[in-house]
């Protein structure tokens, strides 16, 4: 499992090398935060872990979300990483940018689930920080690493109608759901970094229903990093895609 801690290593440094926008923690956060990572992904092995035990974390904002409907069961958390999609119709610092959708990649994350709530919910601030050119590249060589093909489970689009969809069909199974907001929190306050003094850049963790779909029932974003737009449309123009990543929780 050495191989494991090394490889998120090689993907820190290649977040560090992109010269993106986004701020980046220092070494010494990247060096405590590999030493721990390594003692616990040397617990961890890959596949499909049971998730029967995962507690979703809905009381870790200020008004909390409903739990999800009795006789529901968690079926699958992952983690998605993509962008927050928006829109300035004109560059001026009185308007403020329009949510339009958003896409993800979502990454099977039972194994973490099982294994450590700890690491799970580190894992959406330390995604986000892999470009997302890189991450196709990210997950094969993890799957070659852990000899698991499946890690990428699903996707996460805007269809034609603009409803949020979740095609999980890449777990094997016939698993899709069209969402509705059911209900939406504010992300919990975190630490400031030189890109977010304010540390609100994370977009609102939600409960989204089912409108049709089979196998799922209800969505959590949860643990959300980053994803919130620019205060005013000042300086953008037409679209804006601002990088995110969050847990994905699923319930049927
Ligand atoms: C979290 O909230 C749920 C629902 O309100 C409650 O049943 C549970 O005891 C809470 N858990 C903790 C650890 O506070
Ligand atoms: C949310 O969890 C973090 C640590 O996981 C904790 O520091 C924070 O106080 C929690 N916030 C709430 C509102 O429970
Ligand atoms: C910005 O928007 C405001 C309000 O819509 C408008 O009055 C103003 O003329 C606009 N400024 C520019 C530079 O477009
Ligand atoms: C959102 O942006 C992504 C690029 O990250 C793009 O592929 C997708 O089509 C966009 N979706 C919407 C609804 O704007
Ligand atoms: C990888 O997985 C395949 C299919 O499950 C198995 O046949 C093979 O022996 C595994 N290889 C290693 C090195 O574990
Ligand atoms: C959210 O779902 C609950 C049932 O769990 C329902 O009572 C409520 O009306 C829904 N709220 C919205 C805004 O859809």
């Amino acid at each position: 499992m050495q191989l494991l801690a090394l490889l998120f290593l090689s993907l820190a440094a290649t977040a560090c090398s992109s010269g993106t926008a986004t701020s980046l923690p220092t070494a010494l956060n990247l060096a405590n935060t590999f030493s721990q990572l390594t003692s616990e992904l040397d617990q961890i092995s890959f596949g499909s872990c049971s998730v029967a035990n995962a507690i979703l974390p809905v009381n870790n904002t200020s008004v909390q979300l409903p739990v999800p409907a009795a006789g529901l069961g968690i079926k699958y958390i992952a983690i998605g990483r993509g962008t927050q999609n928006y829109t300035c119709s004109s560059s001026n610092s009185s308007i403020i940018p329009v949510a339009t959708g958003a896409a993800a990649t979502l990454f099977d994350a039972s194994c973490f689930a099982s294994q450590s709530m700890t690491l799970l919910h580190e894992l959406p601030a330390m995604i986000e920080q892999v470009p997302l050119g890189s991450l196709a590249f990210m997950a094969m060589i993890l799957g070659q690493v852990t000899n698991t093909t499946n890690l990428i489970i699903g996707e996460h689009y805007f269809n034609a109608a603009g409803d949020p969809f979740f095609d999980l069909k890449l777990t094997g199974t016939d698993t899709w759901m069209n969402g509705a907001k059911n209900a939406s929190a504010t992300a919990p306050i975190r630490v400031a970094t030189p890109a977010d003094a304010n540390g609100k850049n994370d977009v609102a963790w939600l409960r989204l229903v089912s409108t049709a779909g089979n196998a799922i029932k209800e969505v959590y974003r949860v643990k959300t990093f980053n994803g919130n737009p620019p205060a005013t449309c000042a300086g953008q123009q037409g679209t804006v895609l601002v990088d995110y990543a969050a847990e994905y929780w699923f319930y049927g």
